[in-house]
């Protein structure tokens, strides 16, 4: 993982299946926009892009959950993604997830660990 720890949000600002937290990370060298969420008590994050074309995925600012609150949803033409692994379950991503970030929880905060694909 090629960037370093740092601190995102308060535990407090994901609530389960609720907004996002948005934020940028260094991606191959170029700043590239990220989001966390809460589900299930746990906290993912992935790359703020669409594995259909690189757009980013929330219908508005932080709004990355579908209308059933169960998986992240593409505004732009509807992929539908897995919350637990960025993996695509229908749409036009086909067999593309979203990139996967690794995030840690504790004492009251998330931080941002690196891009578990980046080797
Ligand atoms: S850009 Fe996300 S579904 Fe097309």
């Amino acid at each position: 993982m090629a960037d370093t720890e740092r601190l995102i949000c308060a535990s407090d600002a994901l609530r389960d299946a609720g907004p996002g937290v948005r934020f940028e990370v260094c991606y191959f060298g170029e700043p590239t926009a990220a989001f966390v969420v809460r589900w299930e008590g746990r906290v993912y994050g992935y790359l703020n892009r669409c594995g259909h074309m690189p757009m980013e995925l929330d219908w508005q600012p932080g709004v990355f959950f579908g209308v059933e609150g169960r998986d992240l949803v593409c505004s732009t033409h509807g992929a539908v993604y897995a919350v637990t692994d960025g993996q695509c379950l229908g749409g036009p991503c086909g067999s593309t997830p979203l990139v996967r970030l690794a995030v840690a929880e504790r004492d009251g905060a998330i931080y941002f660990l690196g891009i578990e694909d980046d080797g």
